[in-house]
């Protein structure tokens, strides 16, 4: 069968129940994040690529309410009461089905590195052969002390598909050489027959540490004559798994490269991948250039034909075609094209710079729109304003947007020159074609044409009439 096909009578099972602990954290570790996306997105949005448009996540009572703020309604949520161990959580899962599905998939919350590819093979394997009950995604050659570790019925050719006798659990094999060797080892992404998972789950004896694991399912076949495989189709990277805070940091290394090498296949120029962040959700038009020190984070998208960095950060903003951002941040903003903006600018929330607008050294702007071709060339503060097309503000102009209670805004309109550390004291106008002198202090709106100076500043008589 394809399986990029959506899969009929089919369900994937999330396990993001576990308690945890060794993260040694108060946020749930199925909402920690690798490459600026929570855990849990990765098996969901990777089942959801795979066909499989049923999914059930098993929450805790603990993290249920964050899960689901975070994936939302595209999946179903069942509750595991205590966490009692892997099996424990599949059944959970099923139980909150209506129907009973031919194949049932399941994953852990905490393996981001599972590709969509390994994951069709194994659907694939699984589907070839009639009645299958049980197929196990593996990785061989692994070393990775803390991963179940597969036993197969004829030892032999580990890169085999083939039957598996048991798989040993790293908590029960005690530090036995072999333990750390190299091995085959269990991903924690498995195929199953859904009406045999059904009639073996309540089997399953408890292990020695009054768990019931899901991989004793694999010796409970075997003895019944069961055939159990393992298909080891896994890179040695996608076994990883995030139990603790340095495999969390491992598991982000690799997701950063993986990210990086996909932009660079896209058309982007990444001068330095070793010290470029880019979130999984960013996306970065053709022959962007990507400078050292660079994070893009968030839902951030960069057009075409860009210069970004060297030493820029860019959170949660949209950058349209050929801008340039040199050592500066921005935050929740949005730029349009052709906007050169650096070194050392920082654009705040809810900034609009629209169209070949200049924002060149120490600039901060906050809660603004900066109209077309506007310059602000030098150190000014332009907060809650409305910068007209076409304004010159001079260096060291700022907006006096807080009087100590409250914040009002600043208007500029179009063509306005506000000459060098202009005050403008909001809630104030100026108006088109306006001009302040250097040093002015506006407390009152200045009339279209209008040219003020001084402190206050004071409108003075047309130049004609001078
Ligand atoms: C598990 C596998 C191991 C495999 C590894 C792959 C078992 C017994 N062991 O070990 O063979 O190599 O994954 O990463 O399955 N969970 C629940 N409810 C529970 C317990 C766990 O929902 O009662 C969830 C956890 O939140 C986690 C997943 O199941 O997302 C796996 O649990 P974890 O404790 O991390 O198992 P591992 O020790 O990593
Ligand atoms: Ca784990």
């Amino acid at each position: 069968m394809n399986a990029t096909q959506p899969l009929t009578h089919s369900v994937g099972i999330i396990l993001a129940a576990g308690h945890g602990s060794r993260m040694r954290s108060r946020i749930p570790k199925p909402l920690h994040t690798a490459a600026g996306k929570e855990l849990i997105r990765y098996p969901v949005d990777l089942l959801t690529k795979c066909g499989i448009k049923n999914i059930v996540v098993v929450a805790s009572p603990s993290n249920l309410a964050s899960l689901t703020a975070v994936v939302g309604d595209t999946v179903q949520y069942v509750v595991q009461p205590t966490a009692d161990g892997t099996a424990d959580a599949v059944s959970w899962g099923l139980s909150a089905l209506d129907y009973a599905p031919e194949l049932v998939m399941v994953m852990a919350a905490d393996t981001p590195l599972v590709r969509a590819k390994s994951l069709r093979l194994l659907i694939d394997e699984h589907t070839s052969v009639p009645n299958r009950r049980m197929t196990i995604l593996t990785a061989t050659d692994v070393f990775a002390p803390d991963l179940g570790r597969i036993e197969r019925v004829a030892p032999g050719d580990p890169s085999a598909v083939g039957p598996v006798a048991a798989i040993v659990e790293a908590r029960d094999r005690g530090d036995d050489s072999a333990s750390f060797e190299p091995a085959e080892v269990n991903t924690g992404v498995y195929c199953f027959d859904g009406p045999w998972l059904s009639r073996n789950l309540g089997s399953i004896p408890r292990a020695p540490s009054g768990e019931l694991y899901l991989t004793a399912l694999t010796k409970l076949a075997a003895q019944a004559g069961d055939e159990v495989v393992a298909a080891p189709f896994a890179w040695a990277d996608e076994a990883m798994g995030v139990n603790d805070r340095q495999q969390l940091s491992a598991v982000s290394t690799v997701l950063q490269d993986r990210i990086n090498s996909h932009w660079m296949l896209e058309g982007v120029t990444i001068i330095d991948p070793a010290t470029t962040y880019i979130d999984a959700d960013v996306t970065i038009g053709m022959d962007t250039v990507i400078r050292p020190n660079t994070m893009l984070s968030g839902q951030t998208i960069i057009g075409e034909e860009c210069e970004i960095g060297p030493n820029s950060v860019i959170h949660d903003s949209v950058v349209g075609e050929r801008c340039s951002v040199v050592a500066s941040t921005v935050e929740e903003s949005s730029i349009h094209a052709d906007v050169s903006i650096g070194p050392y600018s920082h654009l705040r929330p809810q900034s609009v710079i629209e169209r070949g607008v200049h924002l060149g050294n120490y600039v901060e702007v906050k809660n603004s729109r900066i109209g077309s071709s506007s310059a602000a060339g030098h150190f000014s503060y332009l907060g809650d304003a409305d910068i007209g097309p076409g304004v010159n503000i001079g260096a060291g102009a700022i907006t006096c947007n807080y009087d100590g209670v409250s914040k009002h805004r600043t208007t500029v309109e179009a063509g306005s020159f506000i000459g060098c550390d202009t005050m403008l004291i909001a809630p104030v106008t100026v108006g088109a074609r306006a001009l302040t002198g250097a040093g002015s202090v506006v407390t009152k709106d200045v009339p279209p044409a209008g040219r003020v100076a001084g402190v206050p500043a004071r409108l003075l008589a047309p130049p004609d009439e001078e």
